[in-house]
């Protein structure tokens, strides 16, 4: 038997995939949690829209676990609930990468803790990686694998060599994505993640709309198939890396080399690589979402809450944030079959500062292809180079481009 006064109370605003994980795992866990942390943990409450009142919730709560996900009335819940004393745990990335910088703020002033370590990699610890262990370390960059459903069609598609419709259709099937994917395939879902983690690492102010982001719809067959003749696998990769005194959050799909610490992620594992001078580089990699594993990420911050302290502090530096960037890139030509054609590419890579890294020329007539990979150059000046490529009477389709991340850590 409990008594009331050892008792600690847990508002559950949600009850969905992560919410109902969330329900069972703390009858599971409230023997252990009791010994570790003194208190029982009890669910005191269970919001969603057809039951349940917030404020009768917050009144018979010690601590709020927000997953409704979305803005409204997201917001406004762990608000009043902050504001009310109560620490809140969430996994919602939306709100966090759009309204963070409000929510850390009255967290602080109120002296309440906001934990948010199921919204980033779901169960990976990145977000308390980075909190508490590296806080030392001055990050020069951050890489992420943080969207399993693009890893997943994307392992998928390079195993079988179907197209990303059949791939996304395999992924729905499995329950590795929704039934409206939209944000997972055109990036957003992975750019909310970055800009999280950006802040995290570079303690400035990263909002949701500074990142740029593309997604995976537009991925070939083909350019998987060449790219693995010049050694090359591709993910969906989200990067924060200091650019001199700024700051560059970005995610778009790249071509990695087999020694990339990402490049062996497959399926719908999410990883993150920290790199910085002290460290070299961190790489955490594991399941990326579902409920159960989601919900062990939040109850790890429940527990955590009722043993304290920790926050967010307040940033300490505004980085400009730049959309011009150096980058290596795999590009795809098809082009007719007759003399001169390379030299013509090479010719306008060349006046724009694009220099050839490695090539290939495969098939004939109407299968004639042109497959490199290009050196690190500014992306303003490939893609000045790739609008007038574009525009060579040889070309039998529009060119497709990939960035390539090169390997160099320290
Ligand atoms: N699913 C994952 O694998 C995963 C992984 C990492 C992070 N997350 C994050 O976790 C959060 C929850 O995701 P989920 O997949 O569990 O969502 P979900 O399955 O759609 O569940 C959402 C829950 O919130 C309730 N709800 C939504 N809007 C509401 C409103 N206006 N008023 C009251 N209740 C409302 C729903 O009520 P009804 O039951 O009445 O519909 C449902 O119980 C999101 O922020 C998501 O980004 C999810």
């Amino acid at each position: 038997m409990t008594s009331a006064e050892n008792t600690f109370r847990i508002g559950l605003l949600g009850r969905g995939t992560v919410g109902g994980a969330f329900a069972t795992l703390v009858p599971e866990h409230a023997d252990r949690i009791e010994v570790m942390t003194g208190l029982r943990p009890t669910i005191s409450g269970v919001l969603t829209r057809s039951s349940g009142s917030f404020d009768e919730i917050l009144k018979r709560s010690d601590l709020i676990v927000e997953l409704l996900g979305g803005i409204a009335p997201a917001r406004e819940y762990v608000l009043r609930a902050m504001r009310a004393g109560r620490h809140v745990v969430t996994a919602n990335k939306q709100l966090l990468s759009q309204h963070g910088e409000e929510l850390w703020d009255v967290a602080r002033s109120e002296g309440v803790q906001l934990r948010f370590e199921g919204a980033v990699a779901g169960v990976v610890p990145v977000i308390r990686v980075l909190q508490e262990s590296l806080a030392g370390a001055r990050i020069d960059r951050v890489h992420g694998i943080v969207n399993g459903t693009t890893n997943f069609i994307l392992t998928e598609m390079a195993r079988t060599g179907m197209t990303f419709a059949a791939a996304l259709a395999e992924a729905q099937q499995l329950g590795y994505a929704e039934a409206d994917p939209s944000e997972d395939v055109d990036g957003r879902d992975a750019a909310a993640k970055m800009a999280i983690l950006a802040r995290l690492a570079f303690d400035t102010p990263v909002h949701l709309d500074q990142v740029r982001y593309e997604g995976i719809e537009q991925i070939q067959p083909d350019d998987l198939e060449y790219a693995r003749e010049l050694g090359l696998g591709l993910k969906l990769i989200g990067t924060a890396e200091r650019i001199g005194d700024a700051l560059s959050v970005r995610v778009h799909p790249a071509f990695l080399y087999p020694g990339h610490p990402l490049a062996s992620v497959s399926g719908p594992f999410n990883a993150v690589t920290v790199e910085s001078e002290a460290i070299t580089e961190i790489t955490m990699s594991g399941p990326g979402a579902g409920g159960p594993q989601t919900a062990s990420a939040v109850l790890g911050d429940v527990i955590s809450a009722m043993i304290p302290p920790a926050s967010t502090p307040p940033t300490t530096a505004v980085l400009e944030i730049v959309q011009d960037v150096t980058s290596a890139f795999y590009l795809h030509l098809e082009v007719a079959d007759e003399p001169g054609v390379l030299a013509q590419v090479a010719q306008v890579l060349a006046l724009q500062g694009v220099s050839v890294k490695s090539v290939v020329q495969k098939g004939l007539g109407d299968q004639a292809r042109l497959v490199m990979v290009v050196h690190p150059v500014l992306e303003s000046r490939f893609f000045a180079a790739m609008t007038q490529i574009a525009r060579l009477d040889f070309l039998r389709a529009p060119p497709r481009a990939i960035r390539v991340l090169e390997e160099e850590f320290g």
